[in-house]
């Protein structure tokens, strides 16, 4: 059983979507905490909501980002966690800090990366005109939204579509991949070299695009 921690900053749907996973009987992973930089996240109440304890890190107490991050860092290793899922957490992440959880990091982005990093994907890729986006699911590298990518979901963009009637699609697929992902991942199933992730014997699930690269 891998000991899993997720870090959240506000509403945790996806946060919802992991710990409803890893109560499934046959999973590999569980989430032992949930750390939130946001004293007010209504993630951290889905959290209590199942039992699974959490802690307020707020970046804005600590003078320095270094300073948030090795408080960060002795928390995760005083609970023994092993993976870190990135749900929703707004904060960027210093070279250091990934550094010390290097492949052992996941992140949630709401585009299909390399594409629209950083943030207000949803209104980029409308005004792009790109006929798709998606989510995707990737190990955290020191540079923003970048790292070997484990998972990826696609859907059309249509002509009538805002940035909200986006998001709102895409967010369904973020529910449906990242539990996928994380599972890859507890399972040993994934190996990293260089930018890219190989993977054995995986099952391709309907709405997840997995990099085929074996
Ligand atoms: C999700 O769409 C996630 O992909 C995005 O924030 C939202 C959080 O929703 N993350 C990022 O933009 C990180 N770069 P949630 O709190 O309901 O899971």
């Amino acid at each position: 059983m891998v000991d899993v921690a997720v870090l959240i900053s506000g509403t945790g749907t996806n946060l919802q979507s992991l710990i409803n996973s890893c109560g499934d009987h046959n999973s590999p992973a569980r989430i032992t905490l949930v750390i939130s930089n946001n004293p007010h996240a209504e993630g951290l109440n889905r959290a209590k909501a199942a039992d699974i304890p959490t802690k307020v890190i707020n970046h804005r107490n600590f003078k320095s980002r270094d300073l948030f991050e090795e408080r960060l860092h002795e928390v995760l290793k005083d609970n023994g966690i092993k993976l870190v899922c990135l749900a929703g957490f707004m904060r960027i992440l210093g070279a250091n800090f990934i550094n010390l959880w290097r492949n052992r990091i996941l992140n949630i982005h709401p585009s299909l990366l390399p594409s629209f990093k950083g943030l207000h994907t949803h209104e980029r890729a409308i005004e792009s005109g790109a006929l798709f986006t998606g989510c995707t699911v990737h190990f955290v590298n020191p540079e923003l939204d970048d790292g070997p990518i484990i998972a990826q979901a696609v859907i059309a963009i249509n002509a009538d579509d805002t940035p909200d009637s986006l998001a709102a699609k895409v967010l369904k697929k973020e529910h449906i991949i990242y539990p996928q992902a994380l599972k890859l991942v507890a399972e040993g199933r994934i190996r990293v070299v260089g930018n890219k992730v190989t993977m054995k014997n995986v099952i391709y699930a309907n709405e997840c695009m997995i990099n085929p690269i074996t």
